[in-house]
C-alpha cells in the first residue's frame, strides 16, 4: 500500500490541478507582474484572477486580499498593523492555545514593549472561557486575536459571536483561520472580522504562500516595507507562481467544502469510533461537536506518542503526536496542557488530520496497524497493568 497520509494539518499534497495551473509560470511566462510590457501584464492578469479566487473563498472583495509568504507572516503583520494603528492602547487579548506564530510574538511584545497580554484559558474540551474573554475587553485593548480552529485538536471557537462582541466594543478583531480555511464555510462579510490569516500549504497549494484579509477602511501599516506591490501594503516582488497556485487551490477548496463536511467527516468519525472501541484506555482530546471535520486527536493511556508514530511510520502511515521534544525532555503540547489533559494520556496523543484524498481502505489500514501497536507498547509500559493505567 502506498503512503497513508493523515497529517494534513501539518501540510497538504499540492493538488494536480494546482501544479498544472502553475507550470506555465515557472517556464515561458516568467514576466514581472509590475512591468509595463505586455509580457509582464500577462502574469499580472493571472494574479488578478488569483486574487479574485481567494476573495471568493471567504466572500471578501479582491482589494481586501494581501498576499504574504506564509500564515506566520500574515499573523505577525496583523498584530503589528494593530499596534501601529492604536499606539496608545497597550492591551492585547488572545488564548493560551494559539499557534506559536501568534503566541511567541505576544510573549515578545509582553517582554519588550510593555504590552499587557491576556491569554484567555480553555476548558478540558478546549473551549474558550467566553466570560473571561468578554470581561477582559476594554478601551485599552488594541486587538483581539483568536484562532478560528485549533491545529492540534480541531476545536472551533465561536468566531462569529466573538467578532460581534468585539465590534460592539469597537475593538479590532483578527482571526487566524489557517486551519479553518477550506474546512469550514468562511464569510468575512457575515462575521464582520477586521483581519483574517490563511496559509496556502494547508489547502493543497504550495508552501511559502499566505494571505492576510484586511477589511476595507482599516488603516493598515505594512510589515514588509518596500515597493508598491500589494498597493503598498506588502513590499517585495510577488511570489507569482505560488499566488497563481493558491488561487486555483482556493477555487478547488470552495468546490470540495461539501465533501469535507460529508465524506471526510464520515471517514474521520469511522476512524475515531473504531479506535475508541477497539483500544481500551483511549479518549478524544477536545470537543466532539465544535470541531473541524477532518481532525481527531486521540490520547492512548500509558504509551508514548513518539513510539506510536514510529510504529505507524514503519507501515508508511503519517500522523503526528501532541508532544514536542524540548530541551531533552518530552513535554506534552501546550494545547493539551492548557486543556489539562492528564499527563499520561497527553503523552500518548496522536493527531490524525484527513483530506479528501483519503479512503476507507486507508482508515482500515491505520486501525489494523494501531490496535496491535498499542498492545505491544503497553506490554512494555510500567504504567499499564491488568488492562488499565496505573
Ligand atoms: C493555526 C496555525 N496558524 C499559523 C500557522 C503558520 O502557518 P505557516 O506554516 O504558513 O507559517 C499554522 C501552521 O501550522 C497553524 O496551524
Amino acid at each position: 500500500m502506498k503512503t497513508v497520509y493523515t497529517d494534513n494539518n501539518a501540510t497538504t499534497k499540492v493538488a494536480d490541478e494546482v501544479i498544472e495551473e502553475m507550470l506555465p509560470y515557472f517556464g515561458e511566462l516568467y514576466g514581472n507582474p509590475s512591468s509595463m510590457h505586455t509580457f509582464g501584464g500577462q502574469v499580472d492578469a493571472k494574479i488578478v484572477e488569483a486574487r479574485q479566487r481567494v476573495a471568493d473563498l471567504i466572500n471578501a472583495d479582491p482589494e481586501e486580499i494581501i498576499f504574504t509568504s506564509c500564515g506566520t507572516e500574515s499573523d505577525n503583520s496583523a498584530i503589528y498593523a494593530a499596534i501601529k494603528a492604536y499606539p496608545e492602547k497597550k492591551h492585547i487579548i488572545t488564548s493560551n492555545v494559539e499557534h506559536p506564530a501568534i503566541n511567541n510574538l505576544y510573549k515578545q511584545l509582553q517582554g519588550q514593549q510593555g504590552y499587557e497580554v491576556t491569554f484567555v484559558p480553555v476548558d478540558e474540551k478546549g473551549r474558550l472561557d467566553l466570560d473571561l474573554l468578554y470581561k477582559s475587553m476594554s478601551g485599552n485593548t488594541a486587538i483581539i486575536s483568536l484562532m478560528w480552529a485549533n491545529n492540534e485538536t480541531g476545536v472551533v471557537f465561536p468566531i462569529e459571536e466573538i467578532a460581534r462582541k468585539a465590534n460592539e466594543k469597537g475593538i479590532l478583531f483578527h482571526t487566524d483561520a489557517v486551519q479553518a480555511a477550506g474546512k469550514v464555510d468562511i464569510d468575512v462579510k457575515k462575521i464582520n472580522v477586521g483581519m483574517l490569516s490563511m496559509s496556502g500549504h494547508k489547502i493543497h497549494a504550495p508552501k511559502g504562500i499566505g494571505v492576510l484579509y484586511v477589511k476595507k477602511g482599516f488603516k493598515f501599516s505594512p510589515f514588509l516595507v518596500g515597493g508598491h506591490q500589494e498597493k503598498g501594503r506588502r513590499g517585495g516582488t510577488e511570489n507569482t507562481v505560488s499566488i497563481i497556485g493558491l488561487g486555483k487551490a482556493c477555487q478547488l477548496a470552495k468546490e470540495t467544502l461539501p465533501v469535507m463536511n460529508t465524506i471526510v467527516r464520515e471517514l474521520r468519525d469511522y476512524l475515531q469510533n473504531e479506535l475508541l472501541e477497539k483500544i481500551p484506555g483511549s479518549s478524544v482530546n477536545g470537543d466532539l461537536e465544535q470541531r473541524l471535520p477532518n481532525t481527531v486527536s486521540i490520547g492512548f493511556d500509558a504509551v508514548e506518542g513518539e513510539s506510536i508514530l514510529l510504529l505507524l511510520d514503519k507501515e508508511d502511515i503519517c500522523a503526528s503526536s501532541g508532544s514536542a521534544c524540548t530541551s531533552g525532555s518530552l513535554e506534552p503540547s501546550h494545547v493539551l496542557m492548557a486543556m489539562k489533559v492528564p499527563f499520561k494520556s497527553a503523552h500518548g496523543s496522536i493527531r490524525f488530520s484527513l483530506s479528501h484524498y483519503n479512503t476507507k481502505q486507508e482508515m482500515d489500514h491505520i486501525i489494523a496497524t494501531l490496535v496491535p501497536a498499542i498492545e505491544k507498547l503497553r506490554a512494555m509500559s510500567p504504567f499499564w497493568k491488568d488492562g488499565k493505567m496505573i
